[in-house]
């Protein structure tokens, strides 16, 4: 059983009020994959689908692990937009068959980074991009915030001290673009390209 399931189960209820604080950078990515011709889009990790209704063109498919967040993310369910319960470290889909893969908050949160990559590279066509919104553990003062949330992060599930350097899995892609979010750009938008 995944435990994240459950955690994400649980607290559904409050991703109103996550997605309003963080509306401003779902923007700036929603605002970069828009400007990639349309092409066939999985976003892993889909929530409660606050990205849906706002990509362009693109035909999607968004999977969670957590049906109650699959469960709110319905309402955006169309022609164009379809939603299946599946874990992004066990994916289903057949090789190269998605242009471009979205994890938005979802790389800190997956309990093995690597095998999550493994299935991202997988699916994607080559020349296929991969755009990742996530917290890095930064080499300025904040990493000492994510030092001292790190022994409570197993209970919120995701991992706080999460250096991008540390990501072995990233070494397979072209990193494209870096865009730095928030203060002392603790937030990142990153763009790689699977050569
Ligand atoms: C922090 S939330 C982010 C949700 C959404 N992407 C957003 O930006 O609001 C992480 C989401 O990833 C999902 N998730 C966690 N591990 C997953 C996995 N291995 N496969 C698919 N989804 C996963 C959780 O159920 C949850 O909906």
């Amino acid at each position: 059983m995944h435990t994240a399931r459950i955690f994400y189960n649980r607290i559904t209820f409050l991703y109103p009020v996550i997605n309003y604080f963080l509306a401003g950078q779902r923007k700036v990515l929603i605002d970069e994959v828009n400007k990639y011709p349309s092409g066939k889009l999985l976003e892993i990790g889909v929530g409660t689908g606050s990205h849906l209704p706002l990509y362009k063109g693109h035909e999607i498919t968004g999977i969670d692990i957590s049906e109650a967040m699959l469960g709110k993310a319905r309402r955006f369910e169309k022609n164009n937009i379809r939603l299946l319960l599946m874990d992004g470290e066990n994916l289903s889909f057949p090789n190269a068959g998605f242009d471009y893969v979205v994890m938005s908050h979802v790389l800190a949160v997956a309990k093995d980074p690597n095998r999550l990559l493994e299935h991202v590279q997988r699916v994607l066509k080559p020349g296929g991009k991969l755009f990742i919104l996530n917290h890095f553990t930064p080499d300025n003062g904040l990493k000492y915030i994510d030092r001292a949330f790190h022994p409570l992060s197993c209970i919120f599930h995701f991992k706080s001290l999460f250096r991008l350097s540390d990501i072995d899995g990233l070494r397979k892609f072209s990193l494209v673009k870096k865009t730095g979010l928030g203060k002392g750009s603790y937030y990142q938008l990153l763009i790689f390209s699977r050569p």
